[in-house]
């Protein structure tokens, strides 16, 4: 009998601080109603200078830990999707495992930007199936804003802080857990969203980085074009490859990064609005929170129950994206 990576539990964390379309009216060249028709975002949460993605990360997972029930000592491994983890190393990962004592688990992070849930959900679930760890908390924890230009309207007008957990356990004889998962990028799309500065190409503080970007780059047309064929594409694969219709599927968590890109993924597969989670107007793009962050929601808020089949799709700097089935 095969073995399943089944959720046993969700966590979150938000910042407390909210950055509202009126505040941002007031620092760049843009509007409320701009914000809302061609995003859907009414408002984000921002870190205070004290919190990081380590923050977000040890909320996140704390809070799934506690929920399942499981003591910390049952973790083996800790996979953390981020792209702006604490530091450049150690990773994310590491910051959870101390906090929380994790003292039997390894512990990494997955750089897939906006996808790093997808990815990370990805690792975390194979583990379990080849039998290498038994028992895996998966984050998606980002703080973009701190690389956010505000004085750029085109993209600081999108991002977000947050993330959220789950907790996963290896299970024999049960139809939940984690179905399916597609994962794809083209490497072409490398130009297209970027932060230059902090990477070995442009080292902070060197020569090369002299006049380089330290903020986010973002060409949102060609992501957007990009982005409306990626996601219907990789749920269609997804459905294929697990032998399964959209019927079949419960609820649509994707990431939340423009409401426009959403709709359509959501058209293509014949989902009808229902079955399509939203929070991008509470949280703006979270990155690789907003996919662990819907789930939290959806599940608090009773849309999404023991037994339902949800489908998680997202895309983001590589270009790459990638979807997840999940029988809950
Ligand atoms: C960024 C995005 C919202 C822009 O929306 P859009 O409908 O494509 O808008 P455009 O970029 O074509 O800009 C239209 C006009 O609005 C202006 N504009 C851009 N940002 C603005 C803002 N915040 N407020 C007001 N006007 C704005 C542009 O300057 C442009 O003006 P012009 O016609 O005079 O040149 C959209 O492209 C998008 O969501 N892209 C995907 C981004 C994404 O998902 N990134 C994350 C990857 S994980």
């Amino acid at each position: 009998m095969s073995t399943r990576a089944v959720v046993l539990a969700v966590g979150h964390y938000t910042p407390e601080r909210v950055l509202t379309n009126a505040d941002l009216e007031k620092m760049v060249d843009t509007s409320d109603e701009w914000i809302v028709q061609r995003t859907g975002m009414r408002e984000r949460r921002v870190c205070s200078e004290n919190e990081t993605t380590s923050t977000i990360a040890i909320a996140a997972a704390r809070e799934a830990l506690e929920r399942s029930g499981l003591a910390p000592e049952a973790i083996d491994l800790v996979v953390c999707g981020t792209v702006t983890g604490d530091m450049w190393f150690p990773s994310t990962a590491a910051h959870v495992q101390r906090a929380l004592g994790l003292v039997n688990a390894g512990a990494m992070d997955v750089g897939a930007a906006c996808a790093g849930f997808i990815y990370s959900l990805s690792v975390g679930s194979a583990m379990i199936e080849a039998g290498h760890a038994k028992r895996v908390i998966v984050i998606g924890a980002d703080a973009l804003t701190k690389f956010t230009d505000y004085t750029d309207r085109s993209t600081c007008i999108l991002f977000g802080d947050g993330g959220g957990a789950l907790v996963l356990e290896g299970q024999e004889n049960t139809d939940r857990g984690v179905l399916h998962t597609v994962l794809f990028c083209d490497g072409n799309g490398i130009p297209h969203i970027d932060l230059e500065v902090g990477g070995s190409r442009f080292p902070a503080g060197s020569r090369q980085a002299e006049g380089r970007r330290t903020k986010i780059y973002m060409n949102g047309n060609e992501v957007y074009r990009f982005a409306v064929k990626a996601m219907g594409d990789a749920c269609v694969r997804c459905l294929e490859q697990a032998g399964m219709s959209a019927d079949e599927v419960d609820l649509f968590v994707p990431h939340q990064a423009n409401i426009r890109i959403i709709e359509s993924a959501a058209k293509r597969i014949g989902l009808p609005d229902d079955k399509v989670f939203l929070n991008i107007d509470k949280y703006g793009n979270t990155s690789g929170g907003s996919i662990p962050l819907g789930l939290y929601e959806a599940e608090r808020t009773g849309r999404l129950r023991k037994g339902m089949v949800v489908m998680t799709v997202g895309f983001g700097a590589g270009l790459v994206w990638g979807a997840n089935l999940i029988r809950w």
